[in-house]
């Protein structure tokens, strides 16, 4: 059976980058192919430094947003993380099966960690294993997600293969990433050398999914560019990042491909583009935005969704945790 889990942080409400690199696709997978299983990956936010307050009310926010770009909870299982402790325990059974330096090699924990890898937290360190353990639990097939979690997915398979093989079993399968569509990797709107990322912060740098339609005009028509007007060919723009990604935007937003979206706007300054750009963001995330507010406006109604997927979820991880547990030679409690 096809089974696709995904998950996001609510470490802030999600931007632009979150939605056209995989939240997009996590709306277009639900249907008859794929069994859908979506996370809002608390335990995840804990691995840097949150407020309790501010964290459930994020948490709470997060599911709304998912809820109003149509994640649908009559087709997918929608909870987070911490109602289902499967997830910390499946991710301390693969602690014991995963090397030191495979995670330290991770690209994310270097960038975030920094020159201070003897203070970071065991949770930055281990942050690759409980995905790991997010993905098995359920022994996902398929993860859409944007480029930037290749690596991650990468070590999930390395995970999954040594489990298998250290215990002798064909028993986790090996999941696929789907790093789909045209935005893959989105970047910051003040510096094309850097992915949109919540963590920035300047909240100039991205646009977030709430954003009224003066924020987001405000925000492109402060975006990084530079004075060329845009280029009529595809390879003008491979050496001017900040061009290529609002050309890429407008095309994951519009539907087209970068030479249809050249086509239309080669040769005009960045001024007319930009008005362009706004237009069609204001297009696509006004209703969500309106959605998702009248959604906030009875979190009664989002707390039932998660609590109901917490169940289903629960439900479809016991069987495989208690095989894991027979596997390893532990008891069953
Ligand atoms: P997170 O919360 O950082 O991001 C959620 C999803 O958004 C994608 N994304 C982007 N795509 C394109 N351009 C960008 N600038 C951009 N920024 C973020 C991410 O690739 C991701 O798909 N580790 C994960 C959360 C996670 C998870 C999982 C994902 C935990 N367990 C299991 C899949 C399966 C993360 O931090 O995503």
């Amino acid at each position: 059976m096809k089974r696709i889990f995904s998950g996001i942080q609510p470490t802030h409400n999600m931007h632009l980058g979150n939605y056209l690199g995989a939240v997009r696709n996590w709306v277009a997978l639900q249907g008859d192919e794929f069994e859908t299983i979506y996370c809002v990956v608390d335990l995840h936010a804990l691995t840097q430094p949150q407020d309790p307050v501010e964290l459930r009310a994020h948490i709470r926010e997060l599911a709304a947003t998912l809820l109003a770009v149509g994640i649908d909870p009559a087709r997918s299982i929608l909870f987070a993380q911490s109602q289902v402790p499967g997830h910390s325990e499946l991710a301390w059974l693969f602690s014991c099966v995963t090397p030191l330096g495979w995670l330290r090699r991770m690209t994310q924990f270097k960038d975030k960690a920094g020159k201070q890898q003897d203070t970071a937290m065991h949770g930055l360190l281990a942050y690759p294993v409980l995905m790991a353990a997010d993905i098995l639990l359920y022994k996902g097939t398929h993860v859409p997600v944007g480029e930037d979690q290749k690596q991650h997915l990468e070590l999930t398979r390395d995970i999954a293969q040594s489990f298998n093989q250290r215990y002798g079993v064909d028993f986790f399968p090996l999941p696929e990433p789907q790093i789909l569509g045209s935005a893959t990797r989105v970047m910051s709107l003040r510096d094309g050398s850097k992915k949109m990322s919540k963590s920035d912060p300047s909240d100039y740098s991205r646009i977030n999914m709430t954003d009224d339609a003066d924020t987001i005009a405000l925000k492109f028509r402060k975006a990084k560019t530079d004075p060329e007007p845009l280029p009529t060919e595809a390879e003008g723009l491979a050496t001017r990042p900040e061009a290529e990604n609002l050309v890429n935007i407008y095309g994951a937003l519009a539907g087209k491909d970068v030479a249809a979206v050249l086509a239309e706007f080669g040769g005009t300054p960045f001024s007319t583009f930009k008005g362009a750009l706004t237009d069609i963001a204001v297009a696509v995330l006004a209703p969500i935005g309106g959605e998702m507010r009248r959604l906030m406006a009875d979190p009664g109604h989002v707390d039932a969704v998660l609590r109901q997927g917490g169940e289903k979820a629960a439900a479809l991880a016991a069987p495989t945790l208690a095989e894991v547990q027979d596997i390893m030679g532990l008891l069953r409690p």
